[in-house]
């Protein structure tokens, strides 16, 4: 069997090498894929957004299955057009990658489905967006519409502040597209949690929560970033909570999206904050997480392999899907800069050379010379750290990390820590 993994991050290396463990033993594509994804499938540069490209390449190959990595080539509407063309994929469809790609459209679902979520109104112009603004209370939340690498979102703690936000997006064009219409939103003040789940479009199979790090700095200061560390299971997702979401978020939004024509089969991911133990949603992703990825799927049990396949052929029901009991912890080394500007093409040292089922180094923004792996994005390695506790799986994860480097290299010291507190 020939399955094709469509991107490049640390998500798609986790991918890549959970498939690479599958029974069936797959012959593994990637595209373009990293310095590390290269190791465990044969790299094609073909860029995740170059649907025709994409396609040609599983035509000529005879690919028999797709899995879709990133947001982007989902919302371009690869799942359709892939479909059309009756080749097997994983994902959903441009439609229902809407939940993701547009906020407003995430809203409606949400209003729809009576899924509690932050208040929120919807502008296109700049100037009712700024009155509006004047009246809002702090501290307020700004958002792009569209996709912006989970760049888009300002927690702003005085109007004015807010309102440059507004501006940036709007009038200087931060984000494209994407940015033309802004989303103000009260805030929420609580603990965040990821809960993702495979689904059909009719079984919601939830996995393990996770907790991610948005914010570049310890102590979650400064702007926020892709996600620079992640760990799995959060003591705060509780398996009454994991219920709770599954009943009250995850097949509400799965039933919506379906009465509304656009079923979704892939996995959904929420985004919660957790405010005095309610669930709140603060955004659906299309896809799944990075880095969540990265700290979720290892504690897979069950063959993910069978598990999309599942999904693909509408049995997820028919399926047991287990989990493993350890803990994984992830730390992600970024570029000096990230999330702003940055410099690539930098050597690392100290990589291993090797990913077993306890020594992981997921790469993300990396690249291979003719004689060494280099630096290729903003976020760069995921480091990982798996242990029998949270502490044994934080300590480990460090371990690595303090033996690689790279010149301007970043990392949070404090992955891991808020679920010290549970
Ligand atoms: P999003 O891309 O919508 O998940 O937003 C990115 C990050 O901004 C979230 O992970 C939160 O840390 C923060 N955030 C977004 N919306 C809110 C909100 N309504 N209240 C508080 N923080 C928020
Ligand atoms: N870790 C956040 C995201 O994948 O969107």
């Amino acid at each position: 069997m020939k399955i094709l993994v469509i991107g490049s991050g640390g998500r798609e290396h986790t991918i890549v090498w959970k498939l690479a463990q599958s029974s069936r033993k797959p012959t593994l594509y990637c595209a373009p894929g990293n310095a590390g994804i290269e190791s465990l499938a044969t790299c094609v540069p073909i860029d995740a957004n170059d649907l025709a490209g994409l396609k040609a390449f599983v035509q000529l190959e005879q690919i028999d299955l797709t899995v879709v990595g990133p947001e982007a080539p989902l919302a371009l509407g690869i799942v359709d057009e892939f479909r059309a063309s009756k080749l097997k994929i994983f994902g959903p469809t441009k439609g229902a990658a809407r939940i993701e790609a547009s906020k407003v459209f995430s809203k409606e679902i949400m209003t729809r489905a009576k899924i509690l979520t932050a208040k929120a109104q919807s502008f296109d112009q700049v100037a009712p967006a700024l009155a509006y603004l004047d009246q809002h209370e702090l501290p307020v939340v700004v958002k792009a519409d569209g996709l912006a690498q989970g760049k888009g979102v300002v927690v702003a703690a005085t109007r004015e502040e807010a309102k440059q936000a507004v501006r940036d997006s709007m009038e200087q064009g931060r984000f494209g597209q994407a940015g033309q219409r802004v989303l103000i939103e009260q805030f929420l003040d609580g603990e965040e949690l990821t809960i993702m789940a495979f689904t059909d479009g009719l079984t919601v199979v939830p996995m393990l929560p996770a907790q991610d790090h948005k914010r570049v700095g310890d102590g979650d200061r400064g702007p926020n970033t892709g996600g620079m560390g992640a760990y799995c299971p959060a003591p705060l997702g509780t398996k009454a909570l994991q219920e709770q979401v599954t009943r009250q978020v995850l097949y509400p939004a799965v039933e919506a999206l379906s009465r509304m024509g656009c079923p979704f089969q892939g996995v959904l991911y929420a985004g919660l904050m957790i405010v005095k133990g309610t669930p709140y949603v603060l955004e659906f992703n299309a896809r799944m997480g990075d880095p969540e990825t990265q700290v979720v799927i290892p504690l897979l049990k069950t063959d993910l392999l069978e598990v999309i396949e599942a999904v693909v052929e509408h049995r997820l029901d028919q399926l047991a899907v287990d989990w493993h009991d350890d803990t994984m912890v992830c730390v992600v080394m970024t570029s000096e800069g990230y999330p702003g500007a940055y410099q690539t093409g930098r050597a690392i040292h100290g990589l291993l050379r090797t990913t077993d089922a306890t020594r992981m180094v997921f790469h993300a923004g990396t690249a291979r010379t003719d004689t060494e792996v280099v630096t290729a994005g903003g976020r760069v390695l995921g480091v990982i750290g798996r242990g029998a506790t949270l502490e044994s799986a934080q300590a480990e994860a460090y371990r690595v990390t303090k033996s690689i480097a790279f010149e301007g290299a970043h990392y949070r010291t404090d992955i891991a820590c808020r679920a010290f507190s549970h």
